[in-house]
């Protein structure tokens, strides 16, 4: 049977429609298909593959940390130097007050545990989130998520939860915050087509939770480790999350997520009851390994990626009738079409030209622009012309 047909008889199934490109191998900007195609890469694995594949510091890290150990015993009860140098850079980088990480496996463990600290912490239950934002698929993030479409079947979910819409300062003011334990934000709605916050309502916020005991959680698990340009997405804001949420570009291209809070909130999980959160594999070595040559990568290299000025070049390149907006900041970008462009099929059209992009899950106009931040000029304006093309077909 060809291996294709195995995918969809044997592997379990989530889209009628899977892009289904059968990967063989890819490096830096490139995935190459069984027949030897070469892909150029303009999503990253979803903001993952932030230094490109097969990154030669990332494959070393991991060759030396497999000729040492791999797991050994869950989280938090052994020491592995990878693991502990990996959280003391994440701290380093990142404001005093956020000293402590955690680290679990995905994303939607990341929420699900900041989640379950943020009760323990405040003593208090709701949550207030955003409308399209999307957290993770488990039960607790779902829970975070307003869309009937993705929620309805697997209700009843958590209650308690309150949503708003971004940089709506008066639908937050009407909310009683005396329940509240936590604000969960994306900063840059990535899902929705990577739009921004304003400041003046992400300061509000910070403002709220301040007075009222709340956490602010902030999840940079799209917008982590320059992936908008600074070292991560609050820092355009000039605020300080009470908890931050890691994942994606975290284990440079292995499975990772982190909570990352001060000692102090941290410190709920270890008593009354002990295990706070329990998770086999977190922090495993491995992953510690290539997370920490990744990402110590791009922040020795940043000069040289310049980010901001690729952003830019993307922006001035996508101008066209059938262009509305360019969204996002430094490589978390959403082109925006006009609503009569479908986009599964636009992106089938790039995929015959040889780039793999992908749709939104809460904007079916938007074409997903998050390239690994080796991308060059050359492949962006290469790449931006092919778009072009591709929107003349539509004339
Ligand atoms: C902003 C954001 N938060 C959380 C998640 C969930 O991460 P994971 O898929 O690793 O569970 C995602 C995944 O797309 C995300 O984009």
């Amino acid at each position: 049977m060809q291996i294709r047909s195995l995918f969809l008889k044997h592997l379990a199934q989530t889209n009628p429609e899977p892009i289904g490109l059968v990967i063989n191998h890819a490096e830096g900007m490139y995935l190459y298909d069984n027949n030897g195609n070469k892909y150029i890469d303009l999503i990253a694995g979803i903001s993952v593959s932030n230094v490109g594949h097969q990154h030669p510091d990332v494959l070393d890290a991991v060759k030396n940390q497999i000729d040492r150990n791999m797991h050994v015993m869950v989280y938090g009860e052994v020491i592995h130097d990878q693991t502990v140098n990996y959280a003391h850079w994440i701290c380093s980088n990142m404001s005093p007050n956020l000293n402590s990480v955690y680290f679990v496996n995905s994303g939607s463990e990341a929420t699900d545990t900041a989640m379950k600290l943020a009760k323990r912490y405040t003593k208090k239950s709701g949550f207030v989130a955003q409308n399209d934002s999307y957290h993770g698929s488990s039960q607790g993030p779902l829970s975070l998520m307003n869309d009937s479409y993705f929620t309805e079947r697997y209700k009843p979910l958590l209650n308690g939860i309150y949503y708003i819409n971004q940089n709506n300062l008066h639908e937050l003011i009407d909310i009683q915050p005396s329940r509240i334990a936590a604000v969960v934000m994306e900063l840059i709605q990535s899902e929705r087509g990577a739009l921004s916050a304003t400041l003046e309502f992400v300061r509000y916020v910070r403002e709220w939770c301040t007075k009222n005991n709340i956490l602010l959680i902030v999840d940079e698990i799209q917008t982590g480790f320059y992936r908008t340009g600074k070292p991560f997405a609050y820092m355009h804001y000039g605020i300080e999350p009470d908890v931050i949420l890691l994942g994606k570009a975290l284990g440079g291209g292995m499975p990772m997520g982190a909570v990352v809070t001060s000692e102090k909130i941290m410190s709920s999980f270890t008593h009354n009851p002990i295990l706070g959160h329990i998770t086999t594999f977190g922090g495993h070595p491995v992953v510690a390994a290539a997370g920490f040559a990744a990402n110590n990568w791009v922040f020795q290299n940043i000069k040289q990626l310049k980010v901001e000025e690729k952003s830019q070049l993307f922006k001035e390149l996508l101008v066209h009738q059938k262009v509305k907006t360019v969204e996002g900041r430094g490589l978390l970008l959403a082109c925006h079409l006009t609503t009569d462009i479908n986009i599964v099929e636009f992106n089938q059209k790039l995929l015959a030209k040889r780039i793999f992009t992908d749709w939104f899950l809460f904007n079916m106009n938007a074409i997903r622009i998050a390239p690994p931040l080796i991308i060059s000029n050359e492949e962006i304006k290469w790449v931006c012309k092919m778009i072009l093309d591709t929107l003349n077909e539509y004339d």
